[in-house]
Formats: structure tokens, sequence, C-alpha cells
């Protein structure tokens, strides 16, 4: 079955085509992150400028490069939130009229489906030996879900069902590099500007607090990081960031960088401590493309399977992972395509997974 997917959540447009939830034959992205580089952050109403004009083309590209034609498109998935209302609407109102003029099925996904199902693409990749994985995931596994919206684990019994427990209660990992990043004076986004300053910091050199240690939780917490990243700062007397040295900049850097892969991955093993019967755990979402976490995962997990996307492109934002949660809730539920659905900004949790 090959599916189409649209993603415009935030400041990426791109497609994709899919067969059978696995294998990709096109993703396509083009991002205006650049524009906001000197920024902390997305301007949505330009976001959204940039991608009426760069929708078409890239759906040309994708459709080309995957070397398909419309009669053999068999549904079109795309992202119907959460995310920037006007770029959310960009995706959606292509694919109701692409839909509407190929007669084809039409499933609204939820991005964080998107980003759960990301390690089925090509069969992600496992951490130790950087080897792909033949076959599918074995149930029940546990997923850290990392980005710059979320910091979510689930529990998961199948591609598109599973239990939220433990989740984010102030920053996302990913809003936290990227807080990180402009106290820093890095360019956004801030989790790969951290991660590159950090390449020669000294990791050890400032300590960084291990938010929540010790409770009996499975939450995370990282606004102590960010606070913490503030106070050594003034204590280290940097006034202006971008005057800062080198290797100052580095050392911070790499601290920072570890004290939030530490934290992640405290409370990652006290909750396979707590459902000690998890055949894997994978990590997805935008932070699941830092280096420094993957290394420390598998090292300090070594009992455990930690898998995590094939590609760096299926970490971030891509249409890939829409068109497989696309696959996946069609296989579980075939009415899913003759549903309605709203384009929302914002959309429960809970709502990401069985989702209509
Ligand atoms: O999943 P994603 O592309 O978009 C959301 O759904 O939010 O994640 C974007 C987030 C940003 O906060 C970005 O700083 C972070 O992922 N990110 C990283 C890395 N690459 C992207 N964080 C740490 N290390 C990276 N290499
Ligand atoms: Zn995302």
């Amino acid at each position: 079955m090959l599916i189409l997917g649209i993603e415009t959540s935030c400041d990426e447009t791109s497609v994709a085509v899919v067969e059978d939830g696995v294998r990709v034959l096109s993703n396509v992205i083009s991002s205006s992150k650049a524009a906001f580089e000197r920024l902390a952050g997305v301007i949505p109403e330009q976001a959204a400028r940039k991608q009426i004009e760069c929708i078409i083309p890239v759906l040309n590209d994708a459709m080309t490069q995957a070397t398909v034609s419309w009669n053999t498109i068999d549904a079109i998935a795309v992202t119907k939130g959460p995310g920037l209302l006007g770029s959310l609407l960009v995706g959606t109102a292509t694919a109701r009229a692409l839909a509407s003029v190929h007669a084809k099925p039409l499933i609204g996904v939820h991005h964080t489906l998107g980003h759960l199902v990301s390690t089925w693409l090509e069969h992600g990749m496992i951490v130790t030996d950087r080897s792909a994985v033949p076959g599918l995931p074995e149930f029940p596994f546990m997923t850290l879900s990392v980005s710059g919206g979320h910091t979510d684990l689930w529990v998961r019994t199948s591609a598109v069902s599973g239990t939220l427990v433990g989740r984010t209660r102030d920053d996302a990992a990913g809003e936290a590099f990227d807080k990180g990043a402009s106290m820093l004076g890095l360019p956004y986004p801030g989790g790969p500007s951290v991660a590159k300053a950090a390449e020669h910091g000294d990791e050890k050199r400032f300590p960084f607090p291990l938010p929540l240690h010790g409770e009996d939780t499975l939450d995370f917490s990282c606004s102590g990081l960010k606070t913490a990243l503030r106070y050594l700062l003034r204590d280290q007397g940097v006034t202006d960031p971008a005057a800062m040295p080198d290797q100052l900049r580095a050392d911070i850097a790499a601290s920072f960088q570890y004290g939030i892969c530490r934290h992640l991955l405290d409370r990652v093993t006290r909750a396979l401590e707590k459902h000690p019967n998890m055949k894997e755990l994978h990590i997805v979402g935008g932070v699941s493309a830092n280096s420094r976490l993957r290394a420390m995962a598998a090292e300090l997990l070594p009992h455990i399977r930690v898998r995590v996307p094939s590609t760096l492109a299926y970490c971030t934002d891509n249409a890939a992972m829409i068109a497989s949660a696309g696959f996946f809730l069609l296989q579980q539920d075939p009415d899913t395509a003759r549903s309605a659905f709203a384009t929302t900004a914002s959309l429960s949790l809970e709502e990401s997974l069985l989702s209509r």
C-alpha cells in the first residue's frame, strides 16, 4: 500500500511516499529554519508564507523521486495538529484538495503519532552497533519521544496504541536546548548548535542538577536545568554571550547537553525498572538526533536494545513518519479514512494514539 504523507506543522514543508508504513520511496523536506537562525525561534506568519510557496514544488519532487503516479497512491495522510495553525492549514488544505481531485481517502494524523512510528521507517537503527534491524519491533516496548514540543514516555502495545507513563512538567527537552542555545549566543535551532559547540568541550567541568532524581515519578522537568544555566553564566561573569571565550562556551554547552541527556536517561532507567517486560527502548523526535544522547543510552542501558530512527531526517519533522502513521491507522481501522477531522493548533497527547 502506498501512502502519500504531508507534514507542515512548524517550519518544514515535507512530502513523502511510503510503502506499507516502512519503505520510504521519497521524503522531500524544505526548511525555512535558516531564516530564523538569528532569532530564538520561528515567526509563524513568515513560516506559513514560505510553505505556501514551496508545497507544490515539494509535492512534485516527492512524486518524481518515488517514481509514482496518482493512480498508484492508495491514500493521503496529513498532519492535522498540533503545530502552528497557519502552517498546518497549508498542509491540510493541500491534502484535502488532492484527496478530492484524485478521489483518495484522507487521513488526519497527530504529529506526535508520526514521531512514535518513525522507528518503523526502514526498521530504524540500533544505537550500539548502528546496524539496521531486520523485522519490526516486538511489543511491548518503551518510547522516549523528545522534540521541541514534547518530552513523553510511552509504553507501546502496537504501532498506534500505548499508554503515556511520563511527560514533562515544564519545558520540553528540545525547548531546553533551544532556550539554552539562545543564552549561549548560539543560533536556532538550539539542539544542533549546542551539540556542535559541545564537541570540544569538557562536559564534566560544570555539574548540572539531576531533576526529580529519587522521586517516585516518571515525569521530566527541564526548567531547573535552564535556570542552572542562567546562574552559571552569571557566576562566570558572562554578560554578553557573543563575546564569551570559545573554550568556556564549549565547556558550558557540553555540560548543559550532558545534564539534559543524564536527566532523560535517569527517568528512562527508572521507567524500565518499573516496566521490566519492555522488549526495546525507542528514542524518537528531534532530540533523538543528538549523538551524545545516543552514546549515553548505549552506555547506561546495556541490557536493552535501543532503537532510533534510521536517519537523522526521520528524527526531526518529516512527512515519511506521517505517511507511516497513516498506514498503521488504516491497518488498525479502515474507517479511519472516512472520518472527518479538524486542523487544530493544540491537540491532546492522548489523542495521538487511536486518533480520529
Ligand atoms: O521533532 P522536531 O523536529 O520538531 C518538533 O516536533 O518539535 O524537534 C525539534 C527540536 C528542536 O528543539 C531542536 O533543537 C531539537 O529538536 N534538536 C536537537 C538536535 N536536532 C534537533 N536537540 C539536540 N541535539 C540535536 N542534534
Ligand atoms: Zn516534531
